[in-house]
């Protein structure tokens, strides 16, 4: 943590957890928030779906989910952003409160249930994004609206709303706050959205179809997980990112919020989603580029995911507990890691670890 955020904590933990998310993105979007200006390290390159990310380190769906603050996350020093979950139409999520700190475990606890202000008004944004030659890569996340009797008609508009502003495009099907969503990572209702996507993507003239990915939850079965790694070879899909916030509640928590209802992220998260990036990983045969995201609090927590699978990190919870500085921090010390250990490109330490 930088010193400059160890003195701000406390006044942001005398807010409620989701005051404290909209302060923060307010004062990221008033450019109150020192850039990093350091250039990347060669070393952290990865070229990926003919994109570019000059590090691997992204910012993962829900922290801007309107994608009011794209310039200034990548002014921390991201190496690609995720704006969403969006919905077709705008909704206003579940009651508050429902966003909660878990101090003692390192972790958060949320139900926020897809708040966010529709496609319309994303396609604003990332219009305006684009239109400022922003740099970068921008990832979409669509979800469905809660009222919506047709899961795959919603995907579908949310594909023909916005794909062609999308540098990637995240079928997420594993936030665990819209009622039935999870249960649409099976084979059966994974094929029926995807195709649905895969209609509006056709409609595209092929160089402006983004790649496509699908966003799945740690909680799986081992035959969810074959089925899954089944669609994303079949399909084919672009890449899987794994994962979104569990259901489950490790043993051990020691925070008074562990009962709250709702998807839990941050260091808890770490093992089990990296175990489950390990085995998406080996069931893919290492032919899906994977996104891996849970607990990364650190480079060395970067580099596990690496190893495990991952081409490309994303990570949330943990700039909660230790701030903007932290990414930074995380490129740096991966950059470390990576040519201890003798590699020249990170592409090279993909999967080690299942070798
Ligand atoms: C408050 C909050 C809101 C989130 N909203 C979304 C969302 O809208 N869509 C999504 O795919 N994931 C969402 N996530 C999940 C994160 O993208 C990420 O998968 C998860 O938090 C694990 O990473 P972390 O441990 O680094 O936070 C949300 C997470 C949090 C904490």
């Amino acid at each position: 943590m930088t010193a400059g955020y160890r003195l701000i904590r406390p006044l942001l933990w005398l807010l409620k957890a989701e005051s404290a998310h909209d302060l923060a993105l307010w004062t990221l979007t008033r450019g109150l928030v020192p850039a990093s200006g350091a250039p990347d390290d060669p070393v952290l390159a990865v070229d990926l779906w003919g994109r570019h990310f000059a590090n691997p380190v992204g910012l993962a769906a829900g922290f801007d989910k309107d994608a009011r603050a794209i310039g200034p996350v990548f002014g921390l020093g991201a190496g690609f952003v995720e704006v969403g979950s969006v919905t077709p139409r705008p909704q206003a999520g579940n009651p508050r409160p429902r966003l909660f700190r878990l101090s003692e475990d390192e972790a958060v606890i949320n139900r926020m249930g897809f708040n966010n202000r529709g496609m319309a008004a994303m396609r604003e944004r990332l219009t305006a994004w684009t239109a400022g030659g922003g740099p970068g890569v921008v990832g979409v996340n669509i979800g469905k609206n809660k009222d919506s009797k047709d899961a795959a008609a919603d995907y579908r508009a949310c594909t023909e709303g916005l794909a062609d502003l999308a540098g990637y495009l995240v079928v997420n099907v594993s936030s665990p706050n819209t009622p039935g969503l999870r249960a649409l990572q099976s084979r059966a209702a994974l094929e029926g959205i995807l195709g649905a996507v895969r209609r509006g993507l056709d409609a595209m003239a092929p160089d402006k179809r983004p790649p496509l990915l699908l966003k799945v939850a740690p909680d799986l079965t081992d035959s969810d997980k074959q089925d899954i790694a089944a669609v994303a070879l079949d399909f084919p899909l672009d890449g899987l990112i794994v994962s979104n916030t569990t259901i489950s509640r490790p043993a051990g928590l020691a925070a008074a919020h562990r009962a709250e209802a709702g998807g839990l992220s941050g260091r808890p998260l770490f093992a089990p989603s990296t175990a489950l990036l390990g085995d998406f990983h080996d069931l893919t045969r290492g032919r899906v580029p994977l996104i891996g995201v849970g607990g990364i609090f650190s480079g060395a927590d970067a580099y596990a995911k690496i190893r495990a699978g991952a081409t490309l990190v994303q990570l949330y919870s943990a700039l909660v507990y230790e701030g903007p500085g932290l990414i930074g921090r995380i490129k740096q010390d991966l950059a470390g890691l990576l040519r201890r250990d003798g590699y020249s490109r990170l592409q090279d330490a993909v999967g080690m670890d299942r070798v």
